[in-house]
C-alpha cells in the first residue's frame, strides 16, 4: 500500500489529542489566501533514470562516482515517484495541502538535438492534470540541479551556450504545459548550482574553482533572464519567478571586523544572487571577498537578468555565526548549546524574519514572496506504524510564526511550501537525512504519515472549515 492517509481523519488517533502545531488565532496563516503546500524535486523523488528515453544527468554521474554521496546512494530508484505519482498526488490532496512545488527533469523531456521526448513530457502532463483535478496550485521549477550530462560534457554552466539551451528547454515546456502550471520557477537555488557545483565541488558536477563559481552563476542567471520572456509569451496567465536560498550570517562579536565578516557572509550567500536579479548589478563586495573572480559579462546581460519577476521564491534553513578570518573574509564559529537538526544546521527562525524584513528595505522592487522551501531533517524512526517527529513540528510552527511576523512587518508573503512532502534523496547525504512530513520506507516504498503531516492536515482542515 503506497499511501495511508487514514490517520488524518481518525478522530481517535492518539496524535490528535495534543496539538503543538496550529498557529495562534490572530496569525495571518489562517487567511485562506495564504497558500500552504509542500515541495519536492525530480531527481530526489522520481527514480526511473533509464526509463522512457530519459538521458543521464550530472547527478547520475556524480552519485555514481565513489566517495561523492554518503553510503554510495544514488537517485536511481529514489521514491519511485515516476511509477507511484498517482498515489503520491492522492497523498498530498488527502493532507489538504493546497500547493505543490515540483520540478521537471530536463534530461527526461528533450535530447541533445533539442528533439522533444514525448514520453517524458506526457509524464508531466498527466501529473499536472491530476493535480489540477485535485484543485492543487502548482509551482513548477524548470531546473532543480539535474543538468543533462551531454551539456556538462560541453562545459555545463561554464559554457554560455547552456543559458541559450535552457531558454530552448523553457520554450518547449511552456508551450507543452501552458495552462496547467500556476507558477513557473526558472531555477532552484542558483547559489548551490554555482558554488557547491563549481566552487567547492560538494555537488555535481563536482568542480572546485572560485572563478568557475562566479562564471557559472552568471550563466545560470542569464539562463533565467532569457527564459522569463519566453515563459511570458507562451503561458501568459501563469506567474514567473525564481527560487533563491538565503542564509543568515551573524557576527561572533561587536568588533568591526566580525560585523564586516557577517556582512560579507550575507553578500556571498544572498546579494550575489539577489542584487543581479533585483538591482541589475553584482555586489562589488563579493569581489573584495574573492578578488579576481569577476565573471565575463556581455553588454545587455544585466538587463536581461533583472527582467521583472511576478514572485521571488525564498528557501531558508539556518543561520551561520561568523568571525573575521583575519584577512579579507569570514570563517564560521559554530555556536555551542544551540538547537540543531540532523544536518547539523542551527534552528534559527528569527533569521528568516530578519532577512525578509531586510530585503524589503534593501530592494525597492522586491516582488511578492513565496517561501518555496523550509523544513528540517531528523533521524525519524517508525514505531508501531507511527513517526513522532516532534522537533519538526516545533520547527515548522516557529518558522511559520517568523513568516507571520515578517508579514506583520509589511513584507508581502503569499505562501509557504514545506520541504519536503516525503523523505527523499538528499543530494550528497543520500537517504540518511529525512526531510519529509511523510516517511518513506525505501525497501518497500511504503509511505507513512509522520505526526507533522497529521497536524498540518488538521490545521488545514480547520482553516478550510472556517467561513
Ligand atoms: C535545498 C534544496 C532541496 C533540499 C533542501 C534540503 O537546498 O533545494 O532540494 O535538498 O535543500
Amino acid at each position: 500500500m503506497a499511501n495511508d492517509t487514514s490517520a488524518v481523519l481518525d478522530p481517535v488517533s492518539p496524535h490528535s489529542l495534543a496539538d503543538p502545531f496550529t498557529p495562534p488565532a490572530d496569525s495571518s496563516l489562517w487567511r485562506k489566501n495564504f497558500l500552504l503546500g509542500a515541495a519536492t524535486a525530480a531527481y530526489q523523488i522520481e527514480g526511473a533514470i533509464h526509463e522512457d528515453g530519459r538521458l543521464p544527468s550530472i547527478w547520475d554521474t556524480f552519485s555514481a562516482t565513489p566517495g561523492k554521496v554518503l553510503a554510495g546512494d544514488t537517485g536511481a530508484v529514489a521514491c519511485d515517484h515516476y511509477h507511484r505519482w498517482e498515489a503520491d498526488v492522492d497523498l498530498l490532496a488527502g493532507l489538504g495541502l493546497e500547493g505543490y512545488r515540483l520540478s521537471i527533469a530536463w534530461p527526461r523531456v528533450m535530447d541533445a538535438a533539442g528533439t522533444p521526448n514525448r514520453k517524458g513530457i506526457d509524464f508531466y502532463k498527466r501529473l499536472l492534470a491530476r493535480l489540477k483535478e485535485k484543485g492543487i496550485t502548482t509551482f513548477v521549477t524548470l531546473y532543480h540541479w539535474d543538468l543533462p550530462q551531454h551539456l556538462e560534457d560541453r562545459g555545463g554552466w561554464l559554457n554560455r551556450d547552456t543559458a541559450y539551451r535552457f531558454a530552448d528547454y523553457a520554450d518547449l515546456m511552456s508551450r507543452e504545459l501552458a495552462g496547467s502550471v500556476d507558477a513557473w520557477g526558472t531555477l532552484n537555488e542558483p547559489w548551490c548550482s554555482a558554488y557547491l557545483g563549481y566552487g567547492n565541488g560538494h555537488h555535481a558536477p563536482g568542480l572546485a574553482n572560485g572563478r568557475f563559481a562566479t562564471q557559472a552563476m552568471h550563466h545560470l542567471l542569464l539562463a533565467h533572464g532569457l527564459a522569463v520572456p519566453v515563459l511570458r509569451a507562451n503561458d501568459p496567465r501563469s506567474q514567473k519567478g525564481i527560487v533563491a536560498n538565503i542564509g543568515r550570517g551573524t557576527a561572533n562579536s561587536d568588533s568591526a571586523a566580525d560585523q564586516r565578516a557577517a556582512h560579507l557572509f550575507e553578500v556571498q550567500h544572498n546579494a550575489w544572487v539577489l542584487d543581479p536579479l533585483l538591482k541589475g548589478e553584482y555586489p562589488q563586495d563579493l569581489f573584495e571577498l574573492w578578488p579576481g573572480t569577476e565573471p565575463l559579462v556581455l553588454d545587455g546581460d544585466m538587463k536581461t537578468i533583472s527582467a521583472p519577476l511576478d514572485f521571488l521564491g525564498i528557501n531558508y534553513y539556518f543561520r551561520t555565526n561568523v568571525a573575521s578570518d583575519g584577512a579579507h573574509g569570514f570563517k564560521e564559529v559554530p555556536l555551542e548549546g544551540v538547537e540543531r537538526t540532523q544536518m547539523g544546521w542551527e534552528v534559527h527562525p528569527d533569521g528568516l524574519r530578519d532577512l525578509l524584513t531586510g530585503f524589503k528595505d534593501t530592494y525597492a522592487n522586491l516582488p511578492p514572496i513565496y517561501i518555496t522551501e523550509n523544513g528540517m531533517a531528523s533521524d525519524d524512526q517508525l514505531s508501531d506504524g507511527k513517526v513522532d517527529d516532534s522537533q519538526r513540528i516545533s520547527f515548522l510552527k516557529r518558522h511559520l510564526a517568523a513568516v507571520d511576523e515578517a508579514i506583520t512587518a509589511g513584507v508581502e508573503i503569499r505562501g509557504y511550501f514545506l520541504w519536503s512532502l516525503m523523505d527523499n534523496f538528499e543530494w550528497a547525504f543520500g537517504y540518511e537525512r529525512r526531510f519529509g512530513i511523510v516517511h518513506v520506507d525505501y525497501a518497500t516504498q511504503k509511505r507513512t504519515l509522520k505526526r507533522s503531516a497529521e497536524l498540518v492536515a488538521k490545521f488545514l482542515k480547520e482553516r478550510g472549515a472556517r467561513t
